[in-house]
């Protein structure tokens, strides 16, 4: 089966094809994203109609590039031209002769269409929901919609369920780690899982965004705060991790923003400081995350984590999880998502929709911004 995966819950747009064989292997034929982060970093954050608008624009020619690259051999495609379809000078632009093979390829190849129903902005979720559904309707192909956070941790899958060593993680505890969300479940199979905690307020993301910002980075500010947190070895400046020794699995990272910003007010910002600083920021977060993650592990008897999220690109979180584990003698094993399946990307929603194919009729499929788990 061959799926074309299409996702636009925040600020990106993806479009993946994936294909599922007869033994339940998957394998991602392409994957395209479009980001309009550029824009964002502008205004210091994501501004929802912004984000939408951008989508409306790229969507089309996003699913199109996904489409023709899931054929590369077969048509030729060569990278110039594949860059050729988004951009002639500032505006996007389709080849009309690539287009054409783009459709056939869609009406030719294409068994199912998923794609992200929430959570997340709405407008921006109903970009893709919308073109999807049109899509199904027109061409009689089916829908699965897909919950965004539950694709976060199967994006793992992508590199479990391929070939030619397939591994089933289950049971498994998964902790969600992305701009919005920060959530621990607990998953015996692909229809059974308990959701443990999540946080109270900000998720771990926006808080690295947030302080980010006051710091004067750029949107999204994780991958800079990691950066110039590697480049120092150790930090006197300790933040709070609020609730790391409590018994629950709920996490708050709101206090954390305040916190740094009281310590930066009237500070001279030298280079070092500000690294020193980031560098406190991951240890602050990290560490909460990796306490209550293995805790969740030992109570319910489990011996693998996957993570998922944009925040589970952060190597200092998986290198100072695996380390813990390894000094505890745990035997726990950690999966993590390439980076580029690690942020938000369409081939996620792909590999849930072919391991829960779950098909919905068209009309019965929305947009949902607060979806959240059962
Ligand atoms: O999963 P994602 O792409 O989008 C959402 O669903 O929210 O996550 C984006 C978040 C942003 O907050 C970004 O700052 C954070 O992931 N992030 C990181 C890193 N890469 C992305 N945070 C810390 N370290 C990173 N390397
Ligand atoms: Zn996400």
């Amino acid at each position: 089966m061959r799926i074309l995966a299409i996702e636009t819950s925040c600020d990106e747009t993806g479009a993946a094809v994936l294909e599922k064989d007869e033994k339940g292997l998957i394998k991602v034929l392409s994957n395209v994203t479009a980001t309009s982060s550029s824009l964002h970093a502008k205004t210091g954050g994501i501004i929802p109609e912004n984000a939408a608008r951008e989508q409306v624009k790229f969507m089309i020619p996003v699913i199109a590039a996904a489409l023709l690259k899931s054929q590369e051999k077969e048509n030729n495609l060569t990278m110039k031209q594949f860059n050729n379809l988004f951009l002639k000078g500032n505006s996007l632009w389709i080849d009309p002769e690539l287009f054409k093979k783009a459709n056939t390829i869609l009406k030719n190849t294409i068994d199912a269409i998923a794609v992200t129903q929430g959570p997340g902005l709405i407008g921006s979720l109903l970009v893709g929901v919308e073109t999807a559904k049109t899509l199904s309707f027109a061409l009689n192909k089916p829908i699965v919609p897909v919950h965004h956070l539950l694709a976060h941790l199967y994006a793992n899958f992508i590199e479990l369920n391929a070939k030619p060593y397939p591994l089933s993680p289950f049971p498994f505890i998964g902790l969600i780690v992305s701009g919005g969300h920060t959530d621990i479940l607990c998953f015996r199979s692909h229809s059974n899982y308990k959701w443990l905690g999540g946080t109270r307020d900000d998720a771990a993301g926006e808080a690295f965004d947030k302080i980010g910002r006051i710091l004067g980075f750029a949107y999204p500010s994780g991958p800079e705060i990691e950066k110039r947190a590697k480049t120092v070895g150790e930090t006197s400046i300790k933040f709070h991790s609020p609730l790391i020794n409590s018994e629950d699995f709920d996490f708050s990272f709101s206090g954390l923003k305040t916190e740094a910003m009281r310590f930066i007010k009237d500070r001279h910002l030298t280079k070092r400081l500000i690294n020193e600083i980031c560098r406190a920021v991951e240890d602050s977060i990290t560490a909460v995350l990796i306490k209550k993650t293995i805790r969740s592990a030992k109570l319910y008897k489990i011996s693998t984590i996957l993570l998922g999220g944009g925040v589970s690109a952060n190597e200092a979180l998986r290198k100072e999880l695996e380390l813990r584990i390894m000094n505890q003698e745990l035997g726990i094993k950690v999966f993590a998502p390439s980076k580029s399946f690690a942020t938000d990307n369409a081939a996620m929603i792909g590999a849930y929709a072919l391991l829960n194919y779950k098909p919905a009729p068209w009309n019965k499929v929305s947009a949902q911004p607060e979806l959240y788990f059962d």
